[in-house]
């Protein structure tokens, strides 16, 4: 019975555990440190042959409307349109995905032809990125890991 009852509270302690690790990753505020954890990948998609920023930031066109997917082995797992400042923003359950495993399994593809920003652009092919981390956000009990694009490429048989 002591031994059941023991169990049980490891697994408790194990299930309450792990998410709060997962949640401190990096950056540990004060003593307690953050409880709730994000992952957010954001970045700017511009109207350009590879999707990035050119010489000048503010005389770059940017790519609205875009439909922007997470995909990890293969698999979309989440999707976000860039707005009119061609901004998207995608946020990730950290219980439910690991840092790690965005860095190293997954990228950034846009599929939306950039014939639809600037009809001088492919009509065929897409745009992909792998991500990098860029540090963490910390407000009260609140962590957000922050992800941008490493870069996007353009690609023409992207599917
Ligand atoms: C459209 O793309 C072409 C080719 O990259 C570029 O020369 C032109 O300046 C772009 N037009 C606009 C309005 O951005």
């Amino acid at each position: 019975m002591a031994l059941k009852s023991l169990l049980v509270l490891g697994l408790l302690i194990g299930c309450i555990a792990l998410p709060l690790a997962q949640a401190q990753l990096g950056g540990l505020g004060g003593l307690l440190g953050p409880i709730f954890g994000l992952l957010r990948i954001q970045g700017i998609l511009f109207c350009t042959p590879n999707g990035n920023v050119g010489v000048s930031a503010t005389a770059t066109p940017v790519f609205p409307n875009a439909l922007v997917q997470l995909q990890c082995g293969g698999n979309v797992v989440s999707t976000a349109t860039t707005d009119s400042s061609g901004v998207f923003s995608i946020l990730m359950d950290p219980v439910n995905f690991l840092l790690s495993t965005l860095l190293s399994g997954c990228r950034l593809a846009v599929n939306t032809p950039l014939a639809s920003c600037n009809a001088s652009l492919p009509s065929v092919g897409g745009l992909a990125s792998n991500l990098q981390f860029v540090g963490n956000t910390v407000a009260g009990l609140l962590n957000v890991a922050n992800l941008v694009p490493t870069g996007f490429q353009f690609n023409a048989n992207l599917h």
